[in-house]
């Protein structure tokens, strides 16, 4: 059976995504990619601001924002990480996961979403705007990306989780086209570093097209 470039590339793009250290291997035969390196390889693509091509026909709405995989220390991002989650223990055990998307303007990190593949699904584990920066369509940018990433994996679904309270973010979500399909009663304990008076965690999905 002779097999393609492009057959190699879309059994590489139908692997799971590992959210550990797990090193690249030889592509061809049974390929398991970092997604960074995955993007790297099937897209050659760097770090800065070539990712943005994806979105040729954003430009104009998003001029000047590129949005890329991060691939230095993940340290320098804990502001962004802690714009989207008051629990500080609650950040570092998930921060190093998956892979984070920065969005630049210039050398400015102004926006990020950390994606965490599993079980069929890519969850938004954290999703955050610079406050002077809102307004923009920079949030939508990075949702864009990830769907563009589940479409490259071969997964149907997105997922992201926020707190009850958070009228405005689930209104900004299901504007996006997610539904809510889950609901955890007292998911922001103080054990887990909250002091909160509601607790409850609305969980919403999204169906990617194309994937
Ligand atoms: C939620 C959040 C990521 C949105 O980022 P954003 O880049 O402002 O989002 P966008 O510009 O793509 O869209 C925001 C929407 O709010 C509107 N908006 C207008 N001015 C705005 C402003 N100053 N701030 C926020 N939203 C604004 C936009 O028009 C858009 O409206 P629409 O939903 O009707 O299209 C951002 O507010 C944020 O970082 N919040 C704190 C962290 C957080 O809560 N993250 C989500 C955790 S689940």
């Amino acid at each position: 059976m002779r097999v393609c470039v492009v057959c190699i590339v879309l059994i590489a793009a139908s692997t799971r995504i590992e959210a550990s250290t797990r090193t690249p291997t030889q592509l061809g035969g049974h390929a398991r990619l970092e997604l960074s390196e995955f993007l790297k390889r099937r897209f050659g693509l760097g770090r800065i601001g070539q990712l943005g091509k994806f979105n040729v026909e954003r430009g104009a709405q998003l001029a000047g924002i590129q949005i890329a995989v991060h691939e230095d220390s993940r340290l320098r991002l804990l502001p962004l990480f802690r714009l989207a989650d008051e629990s500080e223990s609650q950040i570092l055990s998930y921060f190093k996961m998956g892979n984070v998307f920065v969005a630049h303007d210039r050398d400015l990190i102004v926006g990020i979403t950390q994606l965490v593949e599993e079980d069929n699904a890519i969850e938004i584990v954290s999703l955050a705007v610079v406050p002077e920066r809102r307004g923009e369509g920079i949030a939508t940018g990075l949702i864009e990306e990830a769907e563009t990433v589940c479409r490259l994996r071969g997964v149907r679904r997105l997922i992201v989780c926020t707190g009850s309270w958070e009228t405005e973010n689930i209104i900004f979500y299901v504007k996006r086209g997610f539904r809510i399909f889950n609901v955890v009663p007292d998911f922001f304990t103080p054990e887990k570093g909250y002091d909160l008076a509601i607790r409850d965690q609305v969980q919403l999905e999204k169906a990617v097209t194309g994937a």
